[in-house]
């Protein structure tokens, strides 16, 4: 006997303020969907949790780059985590100022790092020695002084999926405390570089306040040793990685309060300004995929819901097996069935979904696939010649295209026939 899904809740079929299937009627579908409330109350909630700290902050550009996003940042006076020499421009458009932006990431070059040092970016998070060395000499070359912080990787299980952990020592991110320490030893000979902050980042999409608190401990236990050692330290950035809730029956997310608590606790007695990088918190759970569905295909194992959204538009799936919640945007109810749920790229591995139970679905019906609002527009890719998806900020019964979708011709600029060869 087949049971009956009573799906989906109210909120899906109208979502701060705005009807979802007049808007994908309008607009097509894949779209991605984001809600500026809910940024809103999660800028909010932060805020209120890190009241009396010299705290600020800064954005981590890579779950959401939209310039739309980072404008909301912007307006609550936020910065941005940066990993790029285009997540600095997009956040400088978005008015976001170069002394609110700190420059992390292993592979920073030597132009990514000319031009930051041109805007004045507050800070670059250092991941190596040769790094350091190279900003030292453009610095120098410049005749300008860089800010720093030496990025520690505290060697700590962040407890989430292999491929976000940013914090063990086999990771390829940040280095040691032994060699954090011989740079400060060391930073005299640093004409152009204030080597004056710690960082640390174990890692993304963390459920267990548990690793994070070893870890703040690990950087508070240094900066102690550092002062004592007669070192200024003047910030200490703890990174980002609050998760977020994917499946409401298993993810307990860590509640802000306990997680500023934490860093409050590590670093009590610290007069330096704390930087905070946090992403996916901020802007996961206020984003949503719509996608239509193509076809119902009958296999001779399994039923195949095709949409028209793919690993294209939302990678996470297929990249780390990530559960995203889906579900029908109406309120009729529909007997249940299980069915895998497929894009159209020719890749097995192009599936949001196996064996997942939803309301019966037919050809044209609209999906909501949920929790994309970071690491979903982010990570596209034109792949299978798959024009980019639109974006569309909401707000309080309005909404706002903030990226069009993609037309050939836009996906074709800058390719080109064969015009003339060059001498090699
Ligand atoms: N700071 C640094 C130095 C980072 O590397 C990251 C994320 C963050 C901050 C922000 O972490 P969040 O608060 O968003 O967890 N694509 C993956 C996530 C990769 C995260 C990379 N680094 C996913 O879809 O799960």
């Amino acid at each position: 006997m087949s049971t009956t899904i009573e799906s989906p809740r109210a909120i899906d079929v109208c979502w701060d303020g705005v009807d979802l299937p007049s808007l994908a009627q309008k607009l097509g579908t894949p779209c991605h969907v984001y809600s500026a409330s809910s940024i809103r109350q999660r800028i909010g909630a932060l805020q209120t949790a890190l009241r009396g700290l010299d705290a600020l902050v800064c954005y981590a550009a890579k779950a959401n780059s939209n310039v739309a996003i980072l404008q909301l940042m912007a307006q609550a006076g936020f910065g941005a985590d940066i990993v790029s020499a285009g997540e600095m421009r997009r956040s400088l458009r978005a008015g976001i100022p170069a002394q609110r932006i700190v420059f992390s990431g292993v592979g920073k070059s030597a132009d990514e790092i000319v031009e930051a040092l041109a805007v004045g970016v507050a800070r670059f998070n250092v991941e190596s020695e040769d790094e350091l060395h190279l900003l030292q000499r453009l610095a120098a070359e410049r005749g300008v002084i860089a800010r720093a912080a030496v990025r520690v990787n505290p060697d700590v299980d962040a407890l989430t999926h292999a491929k976000i952990s940013t914090g063990k020592s086999e990771n390829k991110f940040g280095v040691g405390i032994d060699e954090a320490r011989r740079w400060f030893a060391a930073s005299a000979q640093l004409t152009h570089v204030r080597l004056d902050g710690l960082h640390v980042h174990i890692g993304s999409q963390m459920l267990d306040l548990d690793p994070i608190r070893i870890a703040l401990q690990r950087v508070a236990d240094f900066w102690r040793e550092l002062i004592g050692a007669g070192h200024a330290i003047n910030s200490i950035d703890v990174g980002g990685g609050l998760g977020v809730c994917y499946r409401a029956d298993r993810d307990r997310p860590i509640a802000i309060e306990d997680y500023v608590a934490a860093i409050r606790h590590a670093l009590t007695g610290f007069d330096g300004r704390i930087l905070l990088e946090p992403g996916r918190w901020l802007v996961a759970e206020a984003g949503a995929l719509l996608t239509r569905v193509i076809r119902v295909k009958q296999g001779r194992q399994r039923c195949f819901l095709v949409t028209d959204a793919a690993m294209t538009e939302l990678l996470r799936p297929s990249l780390y097996d990530a559960w995203h919640e889906i579900v029908p945007v109406t309120r009729e109810p529909r007997p249940a069935q299980t069915y895998d749920i497929v894009g159209p790229v020719c890749e097995t591995g192009d599936a949001f979904a196996v064996d997942r139970e939803l309301p019966r679905c037919e050809a044209g019906d609209l999906l909501m696939i949920r929790t994309t609002g970071a690491y979903g527009a982010s990570m596209a890719s034109n792949y299978n010649s798959r024009p980019l998806a639109a974006e569309v900020l909401l707000d309080r019964g309005r909404y706002a295209v903030v990226r069009r979708r993609q037309t050939f011709e836009d996906m074709l600029a800058g390719e080109q026939s064969v015009q003339e060869w060059e001498n090699a």
